[in-house]
């Protein structure tokens, strides 16, 4: 690498010098969700995965919230990490609605995306709706009726009556997050606009990755969008619903790591 100041380049190298890795949680989650994705690929790329405002132990502001405030949160933290060079944005869904404002309103800090698990289209009136009754639960009962209600829609049934490891950490997360950040986040995505009509001028390499057995989001969403972004790639994993990530979290990083171009497997940690 190189930087220029004024008459003079100098050049370095840097352990960090991939592309870094931008990655957004879902709802009503936390940069928690990611501890698999760390675990495989933090020695490979330098990974960025912040709470957004409301959730894990960021602050929770009064809500509403809306996409721009979240994105312009997470731009500030790339600012104030130094980091100017254009990054891979992936999000999962709640994160891939903010991956395209992300791309809406940084195309120029944006090297690809990564759309997991998410949707390009904005809420249906019902889906609204239903945002309104979310909210007004919340207020009234707090998180852990949504967190109780969401929980079998975000895994597969095999996960739920196998893995009880699994099962809890995905439900504590959604327990821990605050009743403001559920509100604020709920807001957020209702006012959502569509990202449909941007899909075809996405001019940045993209990688969408769905479960097969998604419930939330059903994976024809996933093959809709791939095949609208010119240079989109896509995958489809089986046995895993909602959170691909967590449930079969191997072929998730290798997907990634492909897109990436990193080699990985069993030499990756070979000189
Ligand atoms: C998510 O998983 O981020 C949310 O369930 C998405 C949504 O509610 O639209």
């Amino acid at each position: 690498m190189s930087d220029t100041y004024d008459d003079f380049t100098m050049s370095y190298m840097d352990s960090c010098d991939r592309t870094p890795l931008l990655m957004l949680h879902a709802f009503p989650l936390d940069s928690s969700m990611w501890e698999l994705q760390f675990q495989d690929m933090q020695d490979v790329t330098r990974l960025i995965a912040p709470d957004l405002r409301g959730h894990g132990v960021s602050n929770a502001t009064e809500p509403p919230y809306s996409m721009t405030q979240l994105v312009d949160d997470c731009a500030g933290l790339l600012d104030n990490l130094g980091i100017h060079v254009p990054v891979i944005v992936c999000g999962l869904s709640m994160g891939g609605y903010l991956a395209f404002e992300f791309y809406r309103r940084y195309p120029e800090r944006v090297a690809g995306l990564i759309l997991a698990s998410t949707r390009a289209s904005a809420d249906s009136e019902a889906g609204k709706k239903g945002r309104d009754e979310m909210i007004t639960a919340v207020a009234e009962q707090g998180v852990k009726q949504i967190a109780d209600a969401m929980l079998p829609r975000l895994l597969s049934p095999q996960t739920l009556a196998e893995d009880d490891e699994l099962t809890e950490y995905v439900h504590d997360i959604m327990l821990h997050t605050s009743p403001k950040g559920v509100i604020g986040a709920l807001h957020a995505m209702k006012n959502r606009p569509d990202s449909t009509p941007m899909l075809a001028n996405i001019d940045v390499p993209t990688l969408v990755i769905h479960g097969e057995n998604d419930q939330l989001i059903p994976v024809s969403e996933a093959k809709a969008m791939a095949n609208t972004i010119p240079n989109a790639e896509l995958v489809i994993l089986p046995n895993a619903a909602h959170l691909p990530n967590l449930e079969q979290p191997e072929p998730f990083n290798d997907a990634i790591m492909d897109f990436m171009g990193i080699t990985h497997g069993n030499d990756h940690h070979h000189i």
